[in-house]
C-alpha cells in the first residue's frame, strides 16, 4: 500500500491537530443549538470519528451516502442518493455535514439542497480538505481543515477504487497506480 503513495501531504500528527482545531472551533460556534452532525459516506468516517471526540456538545450522528466517483479520479456529475438520513423533519437541528474533500462541489451542494428542503435551522460544511482550484458547483465550506494542490489523494478515509481508506495519512497516489 505504502509504496504506491508519491508524498505524504497530510501526517497523523496534523490530522490530528485539524481535528483538535475545528472541533474546538464547531463546540464554541455551536453552544446552546440542538446540532445534528451528518457524515458523507464512506470518505469521512476516519474524520468523523476525530472530529466528533472534539466536539464537546450534547449531539446526534447520522449518516449519508451519495454516489458521485464510479470507480475512476474523475467525477461523473450525476448524483445519487443511496442512504438517506433517519431524521424527516429537520426543524429542531442545526446540520453540520462532515466531508473528506470538497473537489467540484457537485456531491455538496447536492446533499446541502436536498436536506435544506427539510427546513433545518441551519446547514453548513465541514470538510477535511479543500480543493479550491476545481470547485464547479455553488458551495462553501464553512470548516475547512486545509487546502490540498489538484492532485488525487487517498487515505484516512479517501480511496481509489474502495482502497487506501485505511491508510494513516494522506498522500498523494503515484500516476501509475491509476493511469
Ligand atoms: P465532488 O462532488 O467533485 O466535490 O466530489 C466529492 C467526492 O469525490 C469526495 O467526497 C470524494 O469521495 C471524491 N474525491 C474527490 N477528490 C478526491 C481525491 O483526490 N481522492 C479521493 N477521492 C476524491
Ligand atoms: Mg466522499
Amino acid at each position: 500500500m505504502h509504496e504506491d503513495i508519491k508524498k505524504v501531504l497530510v501526517t497523523e500528527d496534523e490530522l490530528r491537530s485539524i481535528a483538535k482545531r475545528l472541533g474546538e472551533q464547531i463546540t464554541n460556534d455551536y453552544k446552546g443549538k440542538k446540532l445534528l452532525v451528518v457524515g458523507v459516506l464512506k470518505g469521512s468516517i476516519y474524520f468523523l470519528t476525530d472530529l466528533s471526540r472534539y466536539i464537546d456538545l450534547e449531539c446526534k450522528l447520522d449518516f449519508i451516502q451519495a454516489s458521485s466517483y464510479g470507480s475512476g479520479t474523475t467525477s461523473s456529475g450525476k448524483i445519487k442518493i443511496i442512504k438517506d438520513i433517519s431524521e424527516s423533519d429537520l426543524s429542531e437541528f442545526d446540520v453540520l455535514l462532515v466531508e473528506d474533500i470538497l473537489d467540484t462541489g457537485n456531491t455538496l451542494k447536492y446533499i446541502v439542497d436536498m436536506l435544506g428542503e427539510r427546513k433545518p435551522k441551519s446547514v453548513s460544511i465541514v470538510t477535511l480538505l479543500d480543493k479550491p482550484s476545481r470547485r464547479v458547483a455553488d458551495v462553501k465550506a464553512d470548516y475547512v481543515g486545509v487546502d490540498v494542490p489538484n492532485e488525487f489523494v487517498v487515505g484516512y478515509g479517501l480511496d481509489y477504487n474502495q482502497y487506501y481508506r485505511n491508510l494513516p495519512y494522506i498522500g498523494v497516489l503515484k500516476e501509475e497506480v491509476y493511469s
